[in-house]
């Protein structure tokens, strides 16, 4: 049994990997200040720290084998319009993590970093080689973090590894995907199939794809927990390893709301609207370094098997 900080626990993904190390027989404490974070999103048996990670040297000690670390602000186009917050609490909030990592003698770390860090894709499978050009403070603040868990692990022998999650989706049991606002394309769609939405818009129809809308690659977030339970047995001391986290398939747009269509048998109006600036027609992940340095394979990775544990997830939240 390992004792493990989680950042962000009380968020969709945190709090997912949480309930994961919980039940794989490991004790989690989850630090979170509930500024997107929902107390329900916290699993049964985790030790709360109502807190930022700006004051992680007061909670860290020595007694914690590793920390994972998902707290961050995530909402690409709030990042746009405040790029100082993402720059505060993503990259300060995390310099913050590491020094009181060092301070507490914790030598190994999981983040949750992003397909952003890549910006619009000059290739078709994305590798963790590939050209990273954010194009949002977002992407840029993961990016800039990664940067920083390098030098780390260079200069103070940390342990850590990245993961750059596509789009992340599903539900496990009780923990669902709850973003206020919800940017994410799964949830909005339930949205409408709740009558919480009247339609849901399809940003351009006009990309060079089979039906013209982008193409995402969607990612089963109790997929992605496995992922993490295996960061923590492969990291090696002084060494930042980055995995991208997809499936290595796409699906559109269009493909998305039909699923949902069928799972939830609602109509689903659509409304095509002008393209978004930045969003590039594909972002799909090449899962190869996962593969081979996590022996990571997805298998939830049909659409409809996502869409479902999403919607069973979104049916019983909805008030
Ligand atoms: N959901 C996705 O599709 C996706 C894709 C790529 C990367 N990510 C990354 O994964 C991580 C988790 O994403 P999520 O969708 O679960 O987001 P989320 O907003 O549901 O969870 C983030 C959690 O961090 C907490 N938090 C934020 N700042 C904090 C601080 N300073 N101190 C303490 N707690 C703080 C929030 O209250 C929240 O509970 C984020 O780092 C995000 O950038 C998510």
């Amino acid at each position: 049994m390992s004792k493990y900080l989680v950042t962000g626990g009380a968020g969709y993904v945190g709090g997912v990997v949480a309930a994961h190390l919980l039940e794989a027989g490991h004790e989690v404490t989850v630090l979170d200040n509930f500024s997107t974070g929902f107390g329900e999103g916290v699993p049964a048996g985790a030790t709360l720290i109502d807190g930022r990670i700006q004051d992680a040297a007061r909670y860290l000690d020595p007694s914690f084998d590793a920390v994972l670390h998902f707290a961050a602000s995530s909402q690409v186009g709030e990042s746009v319009v405040n790029p100082g917050k993402y720059w505060d609490n993503n990259v300060g909030g995390t310099l913050a993590l590491l020094t009181a990592m060092r301070g507490a003698g914790v030598r190994k770390l999981v983040f949750s970093s992003t397909a952003a860090t890549y910006g619009e894709p000059t290739e078709g499978l994305l590798t963790e080689t590939s050209v990273t050009a954010p194009t949002n403070p977002y992407g840029a603040s993961k990016l800039a973090v990664d940067h920083m868990i390098a030098g780390e692990c260079v200069a103070h022998g940390l342990a850590a590894v990245s993961l750059r999650y596509f789009n992340v989706a599903g539900a496990y049991g009780e923990f669902g995907e709850r973003h206020d606002p919800e940017t994410h394309l799964i949830p909005l769609v339930l949205q409408v199939a709740l009558g919480q939405r009247e339609s849901i818009s399809v940003f351009g129809d006009d990309y060079p794809t089979p039906d013209g809308t982008c193409v995402r690659d969607y990612i089963h977030v109790a997929d992605l927990a496995q992922a993490h339970l295996s960061a923590l047995r492969v990291a090696a001391e002084g060494e930042h390893l980055i995995c991208n986290l997809g499936n290595g398939n796409g699906f559109s747009v269009r493909e998305v709301i039909e699923t949902v269509r069928k799972v939830t048998g609602r109509e689903i109006p659509e409304v095509v609207a002008p393209r978004r600036a930045g969003d590039p027609a594909v972002l799909v992940a090449s899962a190869r370094t996962a593969h081979e340095r996590l022996g990571w394979t997805p298998t939830r990775s049909d659409l409809t098997g996502i869409v479902t544990d999403a919607w069973n997830f979104a049916r019983r939240n909805h008030s």
